[in-house]
């Protein structure tokens, strides 16, 4: 055996022999210390916490009930490998009722996942090959993209910001990336700038996916999450998206159910059952009193009104606050992202280099914690998902985070 023989059989995509030498430290882990040490340094003050990415809430007591009646069920002790089909049909009629989508076929066109974040990670399994393209429109959630690579595949990267409504401009693209791409992949309303799609653009999507032979995958993870009489939006609900695409709808934002790991990918027969075959390698199913829960939920989208109900008047109290010191907040149609200019500086102050910079400043300075992007523009990312219990005390949160930034004038 030779010394070390371990650290030099990891696989380059994670690194090589090089793995965990990497002296980079990424943004969440930055984040994390930054917000360790102002604690340390001000034990006396409440971090205001505008970081976090899921909610801060129970998924429902109904959900909750149904789970533990089903855990005491032998039937359900088992393997459930693609699924139950209870779940598939009663995410399908959910889907009908909630999304419009109409005619999906539960046993050939719907699949459950532990999550959607596996489900995402497995698609380049699917259709990667070294050499082929996804597109990504950035920023975005990272995971397609990431396995994309590490299956040999390469990545091409549409900025969304403020000048394209947070779209991306399928038009820029070049002929030789269209033959090359397989997949798109598409977020809406986004994480993390809270942005929604239209119809007319996944119309357009659409039509660019059938001229290019691309696959469209678009994660509806905050769908469900819209405000002021918007109704969510489905890709799957446009004409003709099943010829060339599946969505997913994760039960983890939507009911509160994020540690529950349980999620719907719906759309074209073969693209699913693409996923079913890879799938089968990787994972067993998740539990079946899980998945019968989830089958509560999705008769209950009452609970997704409420929850919604909820960050559309925290979005009203932070979006004022926002704006009484001086940010361009708007509020979004869906969500619970509030994505927002970072300022270039402070009056007679300091300036910021990037939003990341600005960030380590609020967390440091004012105690409150939020996510910075960098990739096409600079901006920061609140969550209205903090720790609240009632309306009073989210009116006490707001009022403490104007206070704090009361004190100075942004530049921007
Ligand atoms: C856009 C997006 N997709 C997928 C996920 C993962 O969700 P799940 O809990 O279903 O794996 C997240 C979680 O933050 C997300 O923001």
């Amino acid at each position: 055996m030779s010394e070390n023989f371990i650290q030099n059989l990891f696989a380059n995509r994670i690194g090589g022999s090089n793995f965990g030498k990497d002296t980079v430290i990424y943004k969440f882990e930055k984040i994390k210390r930054a917000k360790m040490s102002a604690r340390k340094a001000h034990p006396e003050i409440d971090i205001i916490d505008m970081g976090v990415g899921e909610p801060d809430e129970m998924a429902d007591a109904g959900v909750v009930a149904r789970l533990a009646e089903e855990a005491l069920k032998p039937e359900n002790r088992g393997y459930t490998d693609n699924g139950i089909q209870e779940f598939k049909d009663s995410a399908a009629k959910y889907l009908e009722r909630v999304y419009g989508i109409k005619g999906l076929n539960p046993e050939t066109e719907l699949l459950h996942g532990i999550g959607s974040k596996p489900i995402l990670a497995m698609i380049p399994a699917v259709f990667i090959n070294p050499g082929d393209i996804t597109i990504m429109p950035v920023p975005n959630y990272p995971v397609m993209g990431t396995l994309t690579k590490w299956f040999g595949g390469e990545v091409v990267n549409l900025p969304i910001n403020k000048e394209n409504n947070f779209l991306p401009d399928l038009d820029s693209l070049d002929a030789e990336i269209r033959k090359k791409a397989k997949l798109l992949y598409l977020n809406y309303p986004n994480n993390p700038t809270g942005a929604s799609a239209t119809r007319e653009f996944f119309k357009k999507v659409i039509k660019f996916a059938k001229e290019n032979d691309i696959i469209v995958i678009h994660d509806a993870a905050y769908a469900g999450l819209t405000f002021d009489g918007e109704k969510p939006l489905s890709f799957l609900s446009v004409e003709g998206a099943k010829d060339v695409g599946v969505e997913l709808f994760s039960l983890s934002k939507a009911f509160n159910m994020t540690g529950w790991r349980i999620a719907a990918i719906a759309g074209n027969e073969l693209i699913v059952k693409g996923i079913a075959t890879v799938k089968d390698n990787n994972d067993s199913g998740q539990f079946g009193a899980i998945q019968k829960a989830a089958i509560y939920a999705f008769e209950h989208p009452e609970i997704t009104q409420k929850i919604s109900d909820k960050y559309s008047r925290r979005h009203d109290m932070l979006v004022n606050a926002l704006r009484e010191v001086g940010f361009n907040a708007v509020k979004p149609k869906g969500s619970f992202f509030l994505y927002v200019e970072a300022p270039k500086g402070i009056k007679g102050g300091r300036r910021f280099e990037s939003a990341e910079d600005f960030s380590q400043y609020m967390i440091t300075e004012k105690l409150i914690s939020t996510v910075p992007w960098d990739d096409a523009g600079k901006y920061i990312r609140f969550s209205v998902t903090f720790i609240a219990k009632g309306i009073e005390e989210e009116k006490r949160v707001i009022e403490e985070l104007k206070r704090r930034l009361s004190d100075m004038e942004f530049e921007f």
